[in-house]
């Protein structure tokens, strides 16, 4: 990843934000349970677009603030946020001119949410990014759809008709983009996601595409929802995850993700060189769920005494250990180590550095370092853990040591 992407790598965190007209459905209709995805409510219970196309009109999200949303963003320590310009039932949430079936032309609301996100977003130094489903539109007659059989010229047509045109517009109508995330490229021509690949790098030099453009031609790796790569990458990649099994809002959906889970999947994901993004769901009335607000507030908790061990690290990819109660940052000269189990004390083993000193980066509490070298000749520091951590998520240890990179020796050596 290029130069256009620094910001990116450095801000390790960020929000998703998934909204539109299912949010209404909350995740239920005509007495029936989706079950899935709130968002993929219009497929999976086979509701027709025209029928969905009513929603619209019943759409008035009146308590929506993009300052609060961004705000919130802030306060959890993300750094840039992704929304849903256009999901794949194909209602757009920001003024579009391709497409009368927006949210300011086809509900009473009659508001840009997309703008005041950016405005929002100025004011408080989010970089704003857009999340566009370019294959999946279940309005658009050329639109794909899981188990629906579509023409290439159909799908060309919904390409030059809407996606193409849509997709111009967000990059020339909302200012400096931090990236498009394109999602689901279902069985799209390498040609066609080139073309959608291109069509941000020629209006957005600097705008990244994320891994879902398809033919891994986008500008990091996107895995699939929720899931964790075991080991470090060797290229860039990035997490998008829920907090409680579904991006979109749904009302009945009670499975939340504890604050303390989502802090070690953040340190877990950066340990490894990704990114980790977040979602939040909001409502019909365009409020957060109370839980997503309260997750991002303790995450945040955090994220405000330790973020030095989050943003603009990198992993540390040669410690020879399995370990169970924790996980390693790094920035040159700095070694993070991020304790979640309550333990007396940790062993750095085999390492190939001489510690300076080290101390909680909470507090600055300085720690005693004593060099062990067992008769088996393993060659370890062993850092004291102050009592009385009860409570924390994460204790983060900072180990200051002479050189830049970090390193430790393999084991047998
Ligand atoms: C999947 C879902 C989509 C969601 C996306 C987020 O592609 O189909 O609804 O927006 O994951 O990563």
């Amino acid at each position: 990843m290029e130069e256009r992407g620094t910001w990116w790598r450095e801000a390790k965190f960020g929000m998703f934000i998934h909204w539109g007209l299912y949010a209404l459905l909350a995740g239920s209709y005509a007495g029936r349970e989706s079950g899935g995805n709130a968002e993929w409510i219009m497929h999976d219970l086979h509701i027709p677009p025209e029928e969905y196309r009513t929603l619209a009109g019943r759409f008035d999200p009146v308590d929506f603030d993009a300052d609060a949303i961004v705000r919130l963003c802030r306060e959890a320590g993300m750094r840039y946020i992704v929304f849903t310009a256009k999901h794949h039932d194909g209602f757009a949430m920001y003024h579009s001119r391709a497409s009368r079936y927006n949210i300011v032309d086809a509900t009473p609301f009659g508001r840009d949410v997309a703008m005041e996100l950016k405005r929002a977003c100025d004011r408080h130094g989010v970089r704003l990014c857009f999340y566009y489903s370019q294959a999946q539109d279940w309005d658009h007659p050329g639109g794909l759809e899981e188990g629906k059989t579509v023409s290439p010229q159909a799908f060309q047509g919904y390409l030059e008709q809407k996606c193409l045109p849509q997709v111009r517009e967000l990059l020339e109508g909302y200012g400096p983009l931090g990236l498009v995330w394109y999602d689901t490229p279902m069985d799209m021509p390498r040609a066609d996601c080139l073309r959608m690949r291109d069509l941000v790098r020629t209006l957005q030099p600097d705008c990244l595409v994320s891994g879902r453009v398809g033919h891994e031609l986008g500008d990091y790796m996107t895995t699939g929802d929720d899931f964790i790569p075991l080991l470090a990458c060797d290229g860039p990649f990035e997490v998008p995850a829920t907090m409680n099994g579904t991006w979109g809002y749904a009302a009945g959906r009670r499975r939340w993700k504890r604050p303390e889970a989502m802090v070690r999947d953040l340190v877990r994901i950066v340990s490894r060189g990704g990114n980790y993004l977040l979602n939040v769901g909001p409502d019909a009335r365009g409020s957060l769920p109370r839980e997503s607000v309260e997750a991002l507030r303790a995450i945040g908790r955090f994220m405000r005494l330790n973020g030095e061990s989050i943003y603009a690290t990198r992993p540390v990819p040669t410690y020879p250990y399995d370990i169970e109660w924790g996980y390693f940052t790094a920035r040159p000269g700095k070694l993070y180590i991020h304790v979640f189990e309550d333990m007396p004390e940790i062993y750095l083993i085999n390492m190939g550095n001489t510690p300076l000193r080290a101390y909680l980066l909470a507090d600055g509490t300085p720690l005693t370092v004593v060099e062990r070298e067992t008769c088996e000749h393993v060659h370890s520091w062993r850092i004291a853990l102050p009592e009385g951590r009860a409570g924390e998520i994460d204790t983060v240890i900072c180990v200051e040591v002479a050189e830049a990179e970090i390193r430790f020796e393999p084991l047998g050596k």
